[in-house]
């Protein structure tokens, strides 16, 4: 089912938790959305569910406008981090529970209810568990049958709200793999809520950065990661280095020196260069590059990271070179950057 938010604002007591938000999703794709605490995910995914409402714009299921329509009517599973099963009922009811509550016609008969709770179980590889209590289950296991209880009901969107994140780093890996796999199968148009960028870059078809109630970008993992596009996007994905520079005639100076980068894009002035760690060339001489003598320098895996002082002590960038680079402490080292993005000062972000 593609999901239209077309324009959502949404506030909490005239505090503006969204601002104008707009984002298509489309049918059968696995989308994280991804951001700091606070940034507006859950809001936006109990928007989509219509356990709130917009204060502004609407909410499209393919071509009908959701916003005026239930929960129930929307028809979406859910998986939240301690949405606690039942825990008096067993594992199997647990599963069929939202059919079971069906009315009238659409409830299916008690035998076709568990045949489809021993599917599901089958799917989320746990077969075999079907007469357990949720709490003769690990906490993996539970948020497995969360998955296909929120299945059972043959949702339009699966929306899952930081489901692993109560869960130990080694079981978060597992289930994500566990949890792609699934969504190969089944494929299930689904939202998926982290503030974890490895599990957002690793899980999902397109990462959705969030920051402040806005949407920062919409890409895969590599439009995130090569090219992002806001500062806060260079910030909270990965590592970047950033230097203070000025722009004069789209030409990109470092104090008095030019630092051998062109933009067109970038009124003159006063600006902010960003660049990852690894998209960097090293030069022999320095007739347009950025210069630094070295600070620090330790290996990490199967490079080396080596800060470098710029300009005096005044500012520091990180870079990583070749194992095989001494980069001896207070030595020169010239590069310009390979893959990076200047973006002007002061820019209004709401722009
Ligand atoms: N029911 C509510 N009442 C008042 N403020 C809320 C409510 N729900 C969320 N907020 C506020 O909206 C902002 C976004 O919250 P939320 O969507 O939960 O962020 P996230 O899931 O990214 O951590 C936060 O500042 C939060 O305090
Ligand atoms: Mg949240």
């Amino acid at each position: 089912m593609d999901v239209s938010i077309r324009n959502v604002r949404k506030e909490f007591d005239r505090f503006p938790a969204l601002h104008n938000v707009s984002l298509d999703i489309h049918s059968g794709e696995l989308i994280a959305l991804l951001g700091p605490s606070g940034s507006g995910k859950t809001t936006l995914l109990r928007l989509i569910a219509g356990l709130e409402t917009p204060t502004d714009g609407s909410i499209y299921f393919g071509p009908e406008d959701a916003s005026l329509k239930s929960v129930q009517e929307r028809n979406v599973g859910f998986v939240f981090q301690h949405y606690a099963l039942f825990r008096h009922m067993t594992v199997a009811e647990n599963i069929g529970f939202g059919l079971k509550v069906r009315k009238g016609n659409d409830r299916p008969p008690n035998e076709q209810i568990r045949k489809r709770a021993l599917e599901l179980l089958d799917l989320v590889q746990l077969s075999g568990l079907e007469n357990r209590y949720p709490n003769q289950l690990s906490g993996g296991q539970r948020q497995r049958v969360a998955l296909a209880r929120a299945m059972a009901i043959e949702p339009r969107v699966l929306l899952l709200d930081e489901p692993f994140g109560a869960l130990d780093a080694q079981v978060r890996r597992e289930l994500r793999r566990w949890l792609r796999e699934i969504h190969d199968t089944t494929g299930h148009t689904t939202v998926f809520v982290t503030h974890d960028q490895e599990e957002a870059l690793e899980l999902a078809d397109r990462v959705v950065v969030m920051s402040q109630g806005r949407i920062e970008q919409v890409g895969t993992a590599d439009d995130a990661y090569d090219r992002p596009n806001s500062p806060f996007v260079y910030g909270f994905i990965g590592d970047s280095s950033t230097l203070p520079v000025r722009v004069e005639n789209g030409e990109i100076w470092l104090a008095d020196r030019t630092v051998g980068l062109q933009v067109n894009d970038v009124p003159d002035g006063n600006a902010s260069l960003y660049f990852r760690p690894h998209d960097i060339t090293l030069l022999d001489g320095c007739g347009g590059c950025i210069a630094g003598t070295v600070a620090t320098s330790r290996r990490v895996a199967g490079t080396r990271r080596v800060e470098l002082e710029v300009g005096g002590s005044q500012h520091r960038v990180e870079i990583e070179l070749p194992i095989e680079h001494v980069a001896a402490e207070r030595s020169r080292i010239a590069f310009r950057p390979t893959r990076w993005k200047v973006f002007p000062d002061a820019q209004d972000s709401t722009a």
